[in-house]
C-alpha cells in the first residue's frame, strides 16, 4: 500500500466572489498534491467553505435570501473557479454538510464532558467582520481589530469557554521545539504576541449568532465559527461521523496551509483542541504571506483586474498559476499588479521556456524532418547541461515539500536558461550547414529534448494543462515523464519524433494589454449610467418586483433576413415556449446561443420587430467597447425559474 499524504487549504468564507488572492493558497496546495501524486503517494487534498457566522447571516439578509440560499450560490462560484484553475482537490467540505455538523456537535460534547469546555459569561471586544474576540491588550490603539484594523464592539453574554489557559506550556513547547509551524519567523511572532504571557480561555459559543451549529445540549447557543471551521480538517475524513471513514488512513495531516493572518488559530487553538481530544497533531503548518496591493492585503481591485476568470481567459490558467507562485517569496508578501503578471509571463514563459521548446522542435523538424537519429556520443560541451538536468529532481522535490514554490520554479528555470545558452554555444544552425555534422547535430537536439523532458515533468504540477502539450511536441510518452525517469538522461529513444505544435505561451503586447485592462476597469458607460441613475432617482423594491424576470433555454435561433442586427430566438421558458427577437446579431452567431441558459423579461408587452413578434427581452450587459454580452446562466438552473 502506498504512503499517504494529506494536505489542506483553509476553508474559504463564501462572502463574496473569489479573487486572485484567494487562488494563491489553493494553487500552492494543488502543486504539492500533484507533486506528491507524481511521487506515488496516496494523496487526500481537501478544500471547502466556511459557511456559518454573523457575517454570512448579514450578507444573506442584505440580499433577502436565507443564509443557505446565499452560500449555495457562492459555493458554486468557488467550485467553478477551482475547476477553471485546474485544482485537483479530492474532497470538498462545507461546514453546512450534515456530517460536519455531526462531528462538531460530538466534539463539543466530548470536550464539555472532559471539562475542557465550561459555561461562563463573556464580556469583551468582538470584531464582527473577522468574527474574532480579542483581549484589550491585543487591540490596536485600544479599540481596533489587529487583523482588519476596524473598530471592535463591546459584547457581553452567557457563553461556553474552551480551557486554552491549561495549554500555554504545551503550545510553547510545540512552537519552539518542533517544526510544526513554518516559516520559522512566524514562531516568534506567535509566541511573543499571543502565548508568552499565558493563553486566555477562548469563548466558543454565541447566543446572538443564529446562523451556526447549535450547541448540542444548549440550543440557545451556536458554536463559535472558528471552532466549527477548524474541525473541518478532521470531519472531512470521518472523525466522529459516519459518512467518511478515512481518519485512520490520512490523519495526522501532513500539511495545513494558510495565509499569515489565520496562523494564530491554526498554531494555537487548533493544536490545543487536538491535544484535548488526544488526537495526534498535524505535521506541518505553513503560513504564507499575502498577495498585496501596495502593502495592503488584496481584497478589492484598486486599479487592477484581479478576477481570476478574466486573467485565466486572457493569458491561460497555467500562466496565472505560474506567476502567483513564482512571485511570492517564501514567508513574505508579494505585490500584485497586472504589469508584473504580464512581464513575468513574457519573460519566463514566452521568452525562456516557450522559445526553448519551439526552437528545439522547429530545428528537429527542419533539419531532420521531425525524427532524430542520434548517436548519443558525448562531448564535453554537453556535460554541464546534462549534469544540471539530472540533478534537478530531488532538490525541486524538497523545495516543493517545504512549500518553497518560488525557489523550486527558480531552480527549474535555471536549467531552462542553461539550455537556451547551450543552443547559443552549440550553434545548431552552423552545424546544419554540413551533412557530416548530422550525428552531432542530432545529439545536440536530443540533449535539448531530454532537458525539456525533465523540466516539463517537474513543471507539470505547476502548469498541468500546458506540460502535456510540451510532451506531445517533444515526442515524450507518459511513461517517459514518470517520476522515476526524470533524474537521468537517455530516456527518449534515439530516433524520437517531434511534432510542431501551437505556441505554448503567446507573447503579450504589454501596452495594448494594459490599455484593454484599463478599459475594462473604467468603462465610460458605467460612469454615464451612474449619472443617469442620479437623475432618474431610486425605485422601491415593489416597483422593481413589477418586472418579472425568468430563466429559459435557447432551443433554436436564426438570423432574420434583411435585419442585420436581429436574431430570432426560440426559448424554452418552462411553460409553452416563446419567441424573443434580440438585437445581438453583431456579437453572437446563432450556433453560439443554442443550448445556453438566459434570463429574460417575461412580462414585457409583445412587440413586432421587422415583422417578427418578440415576446420578451433577454438580459445582456453593455461592454466597454460598445458591444453587448448576454447574461448566461449555469446549465443546471431549471427553465422558468423566477429571478429576483
Ligand atoms: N474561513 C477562514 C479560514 C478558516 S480555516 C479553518 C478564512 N477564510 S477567508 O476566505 O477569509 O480566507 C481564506 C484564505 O484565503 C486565507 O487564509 C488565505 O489563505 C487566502 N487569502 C485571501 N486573500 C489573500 C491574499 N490577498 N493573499 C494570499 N492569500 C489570501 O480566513
Amino acid at each position: 500500500m502506498s504512503e499517504t499524504y494529506y494536505i489542506t487549504t483553509p476553508i474559504y468564507y463564501p462572502s463574496g466572489n473569489p479573487h486572485i488572492g484567494h487562488c494563491y493558497t489553493t494553487v500552492a496546495c494543488d502543486v504539492i498534491a500533484r507533486f506528491k501524486r507524481m511521487q506515488g503517494y496516496d494523496v487526500m487534498f481537501l478544500t471547502g467553505t466556511d459557511e456559518h457566522g454573523a457575517k454570512i447571516q448579514q450578507k444573506a439578509e442584505a440580499e433577502s435570501k436565507t443564509p443557505k440560499e446565499y452560500v449555495d450560490g457562492i459555493v458554486e462560484n468557488f467550485k467553478r473557479l477551482w475547476s477553471f484553475m485546474g485544482i485537483s482537490y479530492d474532497r470538498y467540505v462545507r461546514t453546512t454538510d450534515d456530517y460536519h455538523i455531526e462531528t462538531v456537535q460530538n466534539i463539543f460534547r466530548k470536550l464539555y464532558d472532559k471539562g475542557y469546555i465550561y459555561k461562563g459569561s463573556y464580556k469583551g471586544k468582538y470584531c464582527v467582520p473577522c468574527e474574532s474576540f480579542w483581549t484589550e491588550k491585543e487591540l490596536i490603539d485600544g479599540c481596533k481589530c489587529p487583523d482588519c484594523k476596524r473598530p471592535v464592539i463591546d459584547s457581553e453574554e452567557e457563553a461556553y469557554f474552551l480551557r486554552l489557559s491549561d495549554f500555554t506550556d504545551r503550545i510553547i513547547d510545540l512552537l519552539r521545539n518542533s517544526d510544526y509551524l513554518r516559516p520559522e519567523s512566524r514562531v516568534n511572532e506567535m509566541i511573543n504576541n499571543f502565548v508568552k504571557d499565558g493563553l486566555e480561555d477562548l469563548c466558543v459559543s454565541r447566543t446572538s449568532v443564529k446562523w451556526g451549529i447549535p450547541v448540542p445540549f444548549d440550543e440557545n447557543h451556536t458554536v463559535y465559527v472558528w471552532l466549527d471551521a477548524l474541525i473541518n480538517y478532521i470531519s472531512a475524513i470521518g472523525y466522529e461521523n459516519s459518512t467518511y471513514n478515512d481518519f485512520e488512513k490520512y490523519w495526522p495531516a501532513n500539511m495545513h496551509m494558510t495565509a499569515k493572518e489565520i496562523v494564530r488559530f491554526h498554531s494555537i487553538v487548533w493544536p490545543a483542541i487536538l491535544m484535548m481530544l488526544e488526537v495526534p497533531l498535524p505535521k506541518r503548518l505553513y503560513g504564507h504571506g499575502w498577495i498585496t496591493f501596495g502593502g495592503a492585503k488584496m481584497s478589492k481591485s484598486l486599479g487592477n483586474v484581479i478576477d481570476p476568470f478574466v486573467l485565466g481567459e486572457r493569458y491561460g490558467v497555467d500562466a496565472v498559476r505560474y506567476q502567483i507562485l513564482r512571485d511570492m517569496p517564501y514567508g513574505s508578501d508579494s505585490n500584485f499588479s497586472n504589469e508584473i503578471m504580464i512581464g513575468r509571463i513574457n519573460t519566463d514563459l514566452a521568452n525562456d521556456l516557450g522559445n526553448l521548446v519551439s526552437r528545439t522542435v522547429a530545428m528537429a523538424d527542419k533539419y531532420f524532418g521531425g525524427t532524430l537519429i542520434s548517436d548519443r556520443k558525448t562531448d564535453p560541451l554537453d556535460d554541464e547541461l546534462k549534469a544540471m538536468a539530472e540533478a534537478l529532481r530531488d532538490p525541486v522535490a524538497s523545495l516543493v515539500e517545504e512549500a518553497q514554490h518560488s525557489l523550486a520554479l527558480a531552480e527549474i528555470f535555471k536549467v531552462v536558461s542553461r539550455a537556451n545558452k547551450y543552443i547559443d554555444e552549440t550553434t545548431p544552425w552552423i552545424l546544419a550547414k554540413d551533412k557530416a555534422n548530422d550525428p552531432r547535430l542530432a545529439t545536440v537536439l536530443y540533449n535539448l529534448l531530454e532537458t525539456i523532458r525533465i523540466c516539463s515533468a517537474l513543471l507539470f504540477p505547476f502548469m498541468p494543462t500546458t506540460m502535456p502539450k510540451v510532451w506531445e511536441q517533444i515526442g515524450a510518452k507518459e511513461s517517459d515523464v514518470a517520476y522515476d525517469k526524470i533524474a537521468t538522461f537517455g530516456v527518449l529513444p534515439a530516433y524520437v519524433t517531434v511534432h510542431k505544435g501551437e505556441v505554448l505561451f503567446p507573447r503579450i503586447d504589454i501596452d495594448k494589454e494594459i490599455d484593454e485592462l484599463n478599459a475594462m476597469l473604467t468603462p465610460a458607460k458605467t460612469i454615464r449610467e451612474d449619472e443617469d441613475l442620479d437623475k432618474a432617482g431610486i425605485i422601491t423594491i415593489d416597483k422593481f418586483a413589477e418586472t418579472k424576470l425568468r430563466t429559459g433555454e435557447i432551443i433554436a435561433c436564426e438570423k432574420i433576413p434583411k435585419a442585420k442586427k436581429l436574431l430570432k430566438i426560440q426559448v424554452d421558458d418552462g411553460r409553452h415556449g416563446r419567441q424573443i427577437v434580440s438585437g445581438i446579431a453583431q456579437w453572437y452567431a446563432p450556433e453560439d446561443l443554442i443550448g445556453r441558459k438566459i434570463i429574460f423579461v417575461a412580462n414585457l408587452a409583445p412587440a413586432k420587430l421587422c415583422g417578427e413578434e418578440s415576446q420578451g427581452m433577454l438580459l445582456a450587459c453593455d461592454t466597454a467597447d460598445g458591444g453587448a454580452k448576454v447574461v448566461f446562466l449555469d446549465n443546471d438552473i431549471p427553465n422558468g425559474s423566477t429571478v429576483r
